[in-house]
């Protein structure tokens, strides 16, 4: 079983989002036990304060170093972590050959930033990894954290009922998913393509694979440049 501690200032930000769905069952079937720290916990001083004004004067706050540092040593002295993430905009950017590798790991750490970051020294003596979702600012970390964890949990063999479609998905094999429909075949004249309902899984599957080309090319070019399948490549 895969055990995930994620460190944050807002723990009930995250749970919420923990209980539902496919990231739920998963913690009940016993796939993944992903454990909540308040960083307001691990504060020595009196207040409980996590956070100071940054040296040499400027705006924001920063995250300090002690209650972070007591909090990743605490779990450390329990268990041997694969990685210690810290989600930041000026991490390495979030991808599937990511997701695939970290989903093999037995432990993780994931802090979540906040403010203007957390003291340099934590990412310099603790943090093993840094992973930027997009090209864009958060306010937190925590949605970071949680879009990882999603991306790395319902890869975990049983997460998602039909194994086939982890595989399936988008990016897997560096193409983009082709389109889908269900029943029924026919809506207000829009019909579902002929090949689909022909019963013939060889022409079917053509099919599939001209379209995640073809929309590939058309939508994302730049996956077809890179080069051939990151997924193999690991
Ligand atoms: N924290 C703030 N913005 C972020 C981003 N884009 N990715 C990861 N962590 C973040």
């Amino acid at each position: 079983m895969m055990r995930l501690d994620i460190l944050t200032l807002f723990p009930s930000m995250m749970q919420m989002f923990f209980q539902e769905s496919i990231i739920s069952r998963a913690q009940k079937k016993g796939l993944v036990e992903v454990v909540f720290h308040d960083l307001h916990d691990y504060s020595l001083n009196r207040y409980g304060s996590v956070d100071d004004y940054p040296y040499g004067g400027a705006a924001g706050m920063v995250m300090c170093v002690e209650p972070i540092a007591n909090c990743i040593e605490g779990l450390q002295a329990q268990r041997t972590y694969d990685d210690i993430i810290y989600t930041a905009p000026d991490g390495e950017m979030f991808s599937q050959p990511m997701a695939n590798q970290l989903s093999l790991a037995q432990n993780l750490m994931v802090l979540c930033g906040h403010y203007k970051g957390v003291d340099e020294r934590i990412r310099e003596h603790f943090i093993t990894r840094e992973i930027s979702i997009g090209d864009y600012v958060l306010t937190g970390g925590e949605l970071a954290a949680a879009v990882i964890a999603d991306a790395v949990i319902r890869l975990l063999p049983g997460a998602i009922g039909d194994e086939q479609s982890a595989l399936a998905d988008s990016f897997q094999d560096g193409l983009v998913a082709p389109p889908e429909y269900t029943r029924p075949p026919e809506f207000r004249g829009w019909r579902v393509p002929d090949v689909l309902l022909s019963g013939n899984h060889a022409k079917i599957d053509q099919w599939r694979m001209d379209q995640a080309l073809a929309r590939t090319k058309e939508r994302r070019p730049e996956l077809l440049k890179q080069s051939s399948n990151q997924t193999i490549k690991q």
